[in-house]
């Protein structure tokens, strides 16, 4: 009996991706199915509430029931119900959080709240017994640019957030801008490759000295008037620029987020006095950002433990995984469990 595993199914709808995972003993993924909502964004170059949530409507039971057979379990085998409560679109986030109350209702398994955003970094550490603490996190989506001052899976302290656009915002708008397709991040990091990331000086917006918050909306602009001229008068030239300029531009834009995520990360350790990073969320898929923070962490001798690219980017894996310490902890949700929209 000691020895049984702990099974947590997760659910994930808080933006555009309809997720269910099998997770045991929140590190083995027996199952993770994510139906990704792309192709329906994609003409409108960002994510649309009403479509996400009616599309996650659709979705849901066919992928928990995806999630389940994968696995080879039987519901019985199931020993909790997991979701992502908060941050996000409030109507999306509704149709997890009613599936999974309503699957723990019918299955009578506690249900667990986890917090999508803490599930980014669980990502990082999945399979890690234990982190060499103090550590500082950062979280890198297309919602949020978050740094933490990390004690646990659980025990996260905000040290620092953007206050405008998050850095995946800025690289889905900065790829609408220069008629890329949707989701702007990996197109960016794609043709950035044949670009000259110094082509273009684009500004680094670091603020005050000692800032750890983030600003993204004026690298944005920058690339913006650079398009389409100062007084924003002019037509967007992209589609008379040759490939080799957009790529320019890309790998410009793609530079100048870059260093400032790593600069950020740089003040958070030097004040945390930390000995290891952690990275996850969709932005942390992008190869340059990998390379460049593996780079400043050997430079300083800090561990670094980033999620692994599957699990950068939505899924419910990672929220199966946090769950498990709360399972262990006996931190249940009851059947009034709302969706929330904010981050705390
Ligand atoms: O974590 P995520 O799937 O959803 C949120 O919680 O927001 O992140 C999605 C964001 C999008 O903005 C997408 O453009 C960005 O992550 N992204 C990337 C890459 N892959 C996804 N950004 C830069 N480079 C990538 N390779
Ligand atoms: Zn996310």
């Amino acid at each position: 009996m000691g020895n049984k595993k702990v099974i947590i199914l997760g659910i994930e709808t808080s933006c555009d991706e309809t997720a269910a995972a099998v997770v045991a003993d929140g590190s083995v993924i027996l199952s993770s199915i994510a139906a990704s909502q792309n192709e329906l964004h994609g003409r409108f170059g960002g994510v649309v509430p009403e479509i996400a949530s009616r599309a996650h409507v659709e979705r849901i039971l066919p992928v928990v029931a995806e999630a389940i057979e994968k696995a080879q379990i039987h519901p019985d085998q199931i020993d909790a119900v997991a979701v992502a409560n908060q941050p996000g679109l409030s109507i999306a986030l509704m149709v997890g959080v009613t599936a999974a109350k309503a699957l723990a209702w019918a299955w009578q398994k506690p249900l667990i709240a986890v917090n999508h955003v803490h599930a980014h970094l669980q990502a990082a550490i999945l399979d890690q017994d234990s982190i060499d603490l103090p550590a500082v996190a950062l979280v890198v989506s297309g919602g949020h640019t978050l740094l933490y001052d990390v004690e646990s899976a659980l025990d996260l302290r905000l040290l620092g957030s953007t206050i405008d656009d998050a850095a995946g915002e800025a690289f889905d708008k900065v790829a609408s801008i220069l008629r890329l397709p949707y989701p702007g991040g990996p197109s960016i990091e794609k043709i950035a490759q044949e670009g000259n990331p110094r082509a273009i000086d684009f500004p680094r917006s670091l603020m005050e000295k000692n800032s750890l918050d983030f600003s993204f909306s004026g690298v944005k602009t920058a690339v913006l008037y650079y398009c389409q001229g100062q007084d924003m008068k002019g037509e967007n030239r992209v589609e008379k620029m040759s490939r080799q300029e957009i790529a320019d531009i890309a790998a410009s834009f793609q530079a100048a987020v870059i260093d400032v995520l790593v600069e950020k990360t740089r003040r958070a350790v030097d004040k945390m006095k930390a000995r290891t990073v952690l990275m996850g969320g969709g932005v942390a898929a992008n190869g340059v950002l990998r390379k460049e923070m593996e780079r400043f962490c050997q430079s300083r001798a800090l561990g670094l433990k980033v999620a692994p690219k599957p699990l950068c980017t939505d899924n419910a894996a990672m929220t199966a995984s946090l769950a498990y310490p709360k399972y262990q902890a006996g931190l249940f949700a009851d059947l009034s469990l709302e969706p929330r929209a904010s981050l705390a």
